[in-house]
């Protein structure tokens, strides 16, 4: 079987606002991210994602799109994003954007004639409802944001509802309308070029048709937010979900024949595994990549990693292509929740499973979460459900890219606070350091590409004992070994037999890997590629 450029390459997510500010406002453009494909192509990695970019009274940063087809002026302008992606194209770079279609913002011309009135045509391109007896909301459904997901319009006299901000109303995907102009945006773009989307919150846009209060969690604690208070049960994941999935898909496949290769459907998707693997769709006709959150909150435990690799191999349905993530703009980054020793164990695991891996702009650097005083919130979740550790501004401070003012990012103060460790933490830095995070990923990603086994070959969970997780990836000749220590003590870990003609190709720590009579000495946090000799 042959792969196909987004089964053996990895994505890398940008968060447009924190790149690469190029007009001295403190804010990333589009632009900003042109201006650092050369390092985007030094790394080694193969398409970038750029989270929303579209014009938006920034709500929730771009997730609340008050126009599908064009560029906030913040960012640039439609005519910057042909060049981003003809000079990402020119140097062997695709580039998946972000597509939004759940909701829209308020100030969407869509919603501001919805709203207009009862009998506007547009009424039913949103989620309109009476409001209960009591002039209550029409149902217990609450926002991801916290509150009911339900805002009264006094003006018309009925609810509206949004699963986020009320700044961000749910567009109504039971009316053919909306379906077809959504399909339209998403054309627009696919001819403009774009290699694929990923599209935001894909198992919200179909509620159950009635309405039906959503159950108690029995669960549920304050510290987890308002929005775990009840079951997302008929707000989210509903069947007629998979039809619209398979819609974008004929979309998406219908460029394949232009000359530019596959477009790519990635879903973001949080639910568990046997609903999750569903998006793949009949026949694989669902999107491509329905994307597979798990590392994110995972126990860092070898037993429990091995079953969850296990049970997710095991859930895929036949030919469905796997995927793995460690990190996004919405959850804490990957050194702080493992440290800084595990995030290198823990970039060789995402760069070796079998599947398409997506890393988190920054990741490589080895950023951490950035302390935020709570004058300087910008996340409209933590502003609104404050102190309970939800908020995401953490996790998308400027990327540090050198020694200059502001860290090379911005000549203004950069919008969000940087890391604090930026004069050490920094790209041009550590790319000249052989022991840094980012070295690492360079060698990994570069070890992708030389080995087909590890971007394309089969997965197989090897025996292992104490902290160490191990796998072999492809077959006889030109399999690999990957062997990950997964704590602070040495570990030791017998080969297969025919690993006897093994060598060592990488590990996270430095060049001196330990083989001895068919065991590999594993170091306290190290992490080890072996490859036939
Ligand atoms: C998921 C996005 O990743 C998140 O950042 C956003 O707030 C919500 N969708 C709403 O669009
Ligand atoms: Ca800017």
């Amino acid at each position: 079987m042959t792969s196909l450029w987004w089964q053996t390459g990895v994505i890398y997510q940008v968060y447009p606002r924190s790149y690469q500010d190029t007009n001295g406002d403190g804010v990333g453009d589009l632009n900003g991210i042109e201006r650092r494909l050369d390092y985007l192509v030094g790394l080694g990695i193969d398409a970038i994602w750029i989270s929303p970019f579209y014009p938006s009274p920034m709500a929730d940063f771009g997730y609340d799109v008050a126009e599908y087809l064009d560029v906030d002026s913040r960012f640039g302008t439609l005519a910057d994003f042909d060049d981003l992606l003809a000079a990402a194209h020119s140097k062997g770079l695709r580039v998946l954007i972000d597509l939004v279609p759940n909701h829209t913002s308020i100030q969407h011309a869509w919603f501001v004639e919805s709203r207009a009135s009862r009998s506007n045509p547009r009424r039913s391109w949103y989620i309109w409802r009476d409001p209960g007896p009591d002039g209550a909301p029409p149902n217990n459904w609450i926002s991801d944001f916290g509150g009911s997901a339900w805002e009264w319009d006094e003006a018309s006299g009925q609810y509206y509802y949004h699963a986020f901000l009320k700044e961000q109303p749910d567009l109504n995907w039971r009316n053919p309308e909306v379906r077809n102009a959504m399909y339209g945006v998403m054309r627009f773009w696919l001819d403009r070029g774009v290699d694929g989307f990923r599209i935001d919150v894909l198992w919200h846009m179909i509620k159950a048709a009635d309405f039906p209060d959503n159950p108690p969690n029995s669960e549920w604690r304050p510290s987890m937010g308002e929005k775990d208070r009840v079951l997302q049960l008929h707000s989210t994941d509903q069947p007629e979900v998979h039809a619209i999935a398979s819609e974008m898909r004929t979309i998406a496949d219908s460029y394949a024949g232009s000359g530019q290769g596959p477009r790519v459907l990635v879903g973001e998707i949080y639910l568990p595994l046997d609903r999750l693997v569903r998006y793949y769709g009949p026949e694989r006709r669902g999107v491509h990549l329905p994307a597979n959150f798990q590392l994110i909150n995972a126990p860092w435990e070898a037993r429990a990693l091995e079953t969850l690799i296990a049970n997710y191999e095991s859930a895929l349905p036949p030919d469905a292509w796997p995927n793995w993530a460690l990190g996004n703009h919405d959850r804490s980054r990957v050194a702080t929740k493992r440290g800084p020793v595990q995030a290198r164990v823990a970039a060789m695991l995402l760069l070796t499973l079998r599947g398409t891996p997506t890393v988190y702009y920054g990741d490589e650097l080895g950023l951490s979460d950035v302390a935020i005083t709570p004058a300087q919130v910008q996340d409209p979740l933590e502003l609104r459900e404050p102190g309970l550790g939800l908020g995401r501004d953490p996790v998308r401070a400027s990327m540090p890219w050198d020694g200059r003012a502001n860290a090379g990012f911005s000549t203004a103060e950069p919008w969000l606070p940087l890391n604090s460790d930026w004069p050490a933490r920094n790209a041009e830095k550590l790319a000249k350091d052989p022991s840094s995070i980012l070295t690492l990923y360079r060698r990994l990603l570069a070890a992708r590409r030389a080995y087909p086994a590890l971007s394309a070959g089969a997965f197989r969970l090897l025996d292992a004992t104490g902290d160490v997780l191990a796998y072999e990836r492809g077959h006889d000749p030109g399999g690999m070994i990957v062997a990950l220590n997964l704590g602070g003590s040495p570990q030791h870990m017998i080969l297969p037999d025919r690993a006897a003609t093994f060598r060592p190709l990488l590990s996270t720590i430095d060049e001196f890997v330990s083989i001895e009579s068919g065991a590999l000495l594993l170091r306290a946090d190290e992490g080890v590629i072996l490859t036939a000799a």
